[in-house]
Formats: C-alpha cells, sequence, structure tokens
C-alpha cells in the first residue's frame, strides 16, 4: 500500500504534493502503462471534482486510449479533432470553461462540463497528452494547468 502526505490547504501545495507523489510512485518503473495507470489513479485520488483523468497516447499519428479512471470512453481520435485531437496537433494545454461551447468537443461522458488537456512531449514532439474532465463548468484555472504541465514533463521521460 502507499501513502502519500498530499497538503489539500492551496491549490500550489496540492501540485507540489502531488508531483513529489508522482515522482516517487514512477522513478523506479521503466513500464509506461503501469506508470501512466499510477498517474492517473492517484490524480483521480486527490484532484477534485473530476469524472474522467487519464491518457491517450500518440500511436501511428493519432490518439489511442490509455490508462484512465471514469467511465468507458472513446477509443481513438484523430489529430485536430475535440480537445485533445487539438492539444496534441498544437503542442499546447487547451483549457476549456465551457466543453459545450468547445466546435468539435467529443462528449465520453455526458456530465463532463470543462475540460483541461496537456500535451506530453518527449524530444520535441507530442507522445501524448493528460486528458482531465469535470462535471462543473470553468473547473480549471491557470494553476491547475501549470500544476499538470509540470506533471507532464515529469511523466515525458516515463510513459515508454
Ligand atoms: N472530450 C475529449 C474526448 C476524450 S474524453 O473527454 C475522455 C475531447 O473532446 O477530445
Amino acid at each position: 500500500m502507499y501513502q502519500f502526505d498530499i497538503a489539500a490547504g492551496s491549490k500550489a501545495e496540492l501540485y507540489r504534493d502531488l508531483a513529489s507523489a508522482l515522482d516517487a510512485l514512477t522513478a523506479d518503473e521503466t513500464d509506461g502503462i503501469a506508470n501512466m495507470a499510477n498517474a492517473a489513479a492517484l490524480i483521480w485520488q486527490y484532484l477534485p471534482d473530476l469524472n474522467w483523468a487519464g491518457f491517450y497516447r500518440m500511436v501511428g499519428g493519432e490518439l489511442v486510449l490509455g490508462p484512465f479512471q471514469g467511465k468507458a470512453a472513446c477509443i481513438r481520435i484523430r489529430l485536430g479533432k475535440g480537445v485533445c485531437g487539438t492539444a496534441a496537433a498544437t503542442g499546447e494545454t487547451q483549457r476549456v470553461a465551457d466543453v459545450l461551447a468547445f466546435p468539435g468537443h467529443i462528449a465520453c461522458d455526458a456530465a463532463s462540463r470543462s475540460e483541461l488537456v496537456v500535451p506530453i512531449v518527449r524530444d520535441g514532439g507530442v507522445i501524448a497528452v493528460l486528458d482531465l474532465d469535470s462535471p462543473l463548468p470553468e473547473r480549471f484555472d491557470a494553476e491547475d494547468a501549470a500544476g499538470c504541465e509540470a506533471l507532464a514533463v515529469l511523466l515525458s521521460s516515463r510513459i515508454g
């Protein structure tokens, strides 16, 4: 059993502790799927108000579903499609306050109202995206984006 000391006092502390827990959990493991699975579980456990948290991996030029927590989701997403495909195509974090207003948003869970997708980059290319969905509108602020970008940097050399 793993025990983590995650402070919930401020968002900055929460993300700092989450990054150290993720670092400890993945540092000695070379299997990328195991590391993504534990990352999804950790994020799901400690970030409030999520209805989906997980990964899509770049496989053969499209995004393919990876380890996640939440409801069963769409398996393949073409580059440029939806929030995930936009993050993968542009290499830029997508922070969507209202998914219903995002052109081409792909609804995997009808409960989703806002979404944060962070590209994971290695050697200049996007190798995966971290996708978080919330049932609350405007759930993700700039601190969430920065916190998740730090997790993505940490994971970039540890997800295979
Ligand atoms: N909403 C995403 C699809 C993936 S699910 O949220 C898990 C999108 O528009 O790309």
